[in-house]
């Protein structure tokens, strides 16, 4: 990318990856301000906010959730599809109204969007009242642009390389569940995906430095951790240190924290090693995303996936027959350029055959500089909505299936906050990530306890806390 305001990209061959220690500014000069985050996106987001977050309150802001309270708004955006663009430009539209109202609001934006070109170029050109620009590679250079704020915009996004930076102070907005990244960026370029140019090249954290998280974050009482990564099984391919993600995992499961669970996973860099670290620690839940994407090994091909339609239900059998009791969940685009009714059969077989616990669904929606964008498309959108709806359909009986299997059953659940479901209620989650709804369990908060499940729904189980007699 070539941004007029550019910090000077410094390109590095991933065995030159820099691995830095965060700065973490401390400063009082906003003390008694406060900050209002919205966060869109995958999970890699969320924890960059808390990242974000940590960086705020390192400067004396306190968070709220008031908009119009705030004195700085942060918006971590992601671009994904082109509708993830629309809601933060529509977001921007009410900033422009508040800051009229009040012209020291400082608006950051950050993100994956800024790292497209065109949107940076628009935010400099069109959306002058923006203060920050950052990109996914400089979040920790947040703090810094805050203190320099001076009314005209800064716009400091790195387009390719980025350093791994160790021991932020992250505002974790759960005291049970942790997100933990064990790499950064993504090597893999399926020719629809955005995330290898947002994100950069594929950068693994080192194991020693996971881990020493891992065991921090058990000390301070964390019940369960997530590996964050866009192609978790290829973590350390890119480092020299002869270690893979199956050693990872299984180092990661003798710290001992009760519950590990991990996203996303390709299904090209699924190892045999790796299913069998995951059937043997009881601590591994026996919970996989797996994206398919398409069902057409032909769709699979031009979506630069590397695997067919056969490989796919291959790993997938033997996942199902080496781990007792995995839940496996996926993610579908429809609509690909020139997906056929035959290609989207395809995916309905597959879906028929693996019968997930459940999926993300999606039509396919063109992302400028993709391969796949430039690819003409003849399928007009109402043939990709039918066949978006036929999917879901689909898949919601397969997770209804799933979900009454359940019934009756008692199963452990990791207790963790109040539920919508109702006053009394408190919701969590079982190992095999199944949403729990359950009754007077408020006690329990934070704590695994059994379950007996007593209804179940496509989207959630519904139970009540088992309480053992005494002898
Ligand atoms: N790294 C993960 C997921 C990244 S994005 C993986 O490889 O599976 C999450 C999901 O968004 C993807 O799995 C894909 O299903 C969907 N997605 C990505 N790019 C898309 C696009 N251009 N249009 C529609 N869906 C897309
Ligand atoms: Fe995107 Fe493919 Fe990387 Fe996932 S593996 S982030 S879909 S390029
Ligand atoms: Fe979106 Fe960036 Fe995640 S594009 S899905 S926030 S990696």
């Amino acid at each position: 990318m070539n941004l007029p305001n550019m910090k000077e990209a410094r390109l590095r061959t991933n065995k030159e990856v820099e691995f830095l220690d965060a700065k973490n500014i401390k400063s009082n000069k906003f003390q008694n301000q406060k900050y209002f985050i919205r966060t869109y996106g995958c999970q890699m987001n969320v924890h960059d906010s808390e990242e974000i977050k940590g960086i705020l309150e390192n400067l004396g802001f306190k968070e709220t959730e008031k908009l119009e309270e705030a004195n700085i708004v942060v918006l971590n955006t992601c671009a994904i599809r082109e509708n993830a663009h629309d809601k933060v430009f529509g977001f921007l539209g009410r900033l422009k109204h508040l800051k009229r109202e009040n012209s020291n609001l400082i608006i950051c934006i950050g993100g994956c969007m800024p790292q497209e070109e065109s949107v940076a170029t628009l935010l400099k050109e069109k959306y002058p009242f923006v203060n920050i620009v950052f990109g996914t590679h400089n979040i920790n250079d947040l703090g810094s642009m805050i203190l320099e704020e001076n009314k005209k915009q800064q716009i400091e996004v790195y387009s390719i390389e980025g350093n791994v930076y160790e021991h932020m102070d992250y505002v974790r907005d759960s005291k049970i569940t942790a997100w933990v990244n064990i790499m950064y960026g993504c090597d893999k370029f399926c020719t629809y995906c955005i995330v290898p140019f947002t994100r950069g090249k594929q950068r693994s954290r080192k194991m020693e430095e996971i881990i020493k998280e891992v065991e921090d974050l058990k000390r301070k009482g964390y019940m369960e951790v997530t590996l964050l990564g866009q192609n978790v099984n290829a973590y350390g391919k890119d480092l020299d240190y002869g270690y893979d993600f199956a050693t990872l995992l299984e180092n990661v499961a003798k710290t001992n924290i009760p519950r590990i669970r991990f996203v996303t996973s390709h299904p090209w860099d699924f190892t045999d090693e790796m299913i069998d670290v995951i059937a043997r620690y009881q601590n591994i839940m026996p919970y996989i995303h797996l994206p398919l994407q398409s069902g057409s090994t032909k769709i699979l091909k031009l979506m630069g996936r590397r695997y067919t339609k056969e490989e796919y239900i291959t790993l997938y059998n033997k996942i199902k027959k080496s781990i007792p009791g995995v839940s496996i969940t996926t993610d579908i685009i429809v609509g690909f350029p020139n997906e056929t009714d035959e290609d989207f059969k395809e995916t309905l077989d597959v879906v028929n055959k693996c019968k997930f616990d459940g999926a993300f669904t999606f039509i396919y929606s063109p992302r400028e500089g993709t391969p796949a964008a430039k690819i003409k498309d003849s399928i007009p959108l109402s043939t990709k909505e039918e066949r978006l709806h036929e999917l879901n359909e689909l898949i919601n009986d397969y997770s209804l299936k799933h979900n009454q299997e359940y019934l009756g059953k008692i199963v452990e659940v990791l207790v963790l906050g109040p539920s919508e479901k109702g006053k009394d209620k408190v919701y969590g989650y079982t190992k095999t990530m199944k949403l729990v709804n359950i009754e007077n369990a408020k006690e329990d908060i934070g704590k695994l306890i059994n379950v007996k499940i007593t209804d179940a729904k496509s989207f959630s189980l519904d139970g009540k806390k088992e309480v053992f007699a005494k002898n």
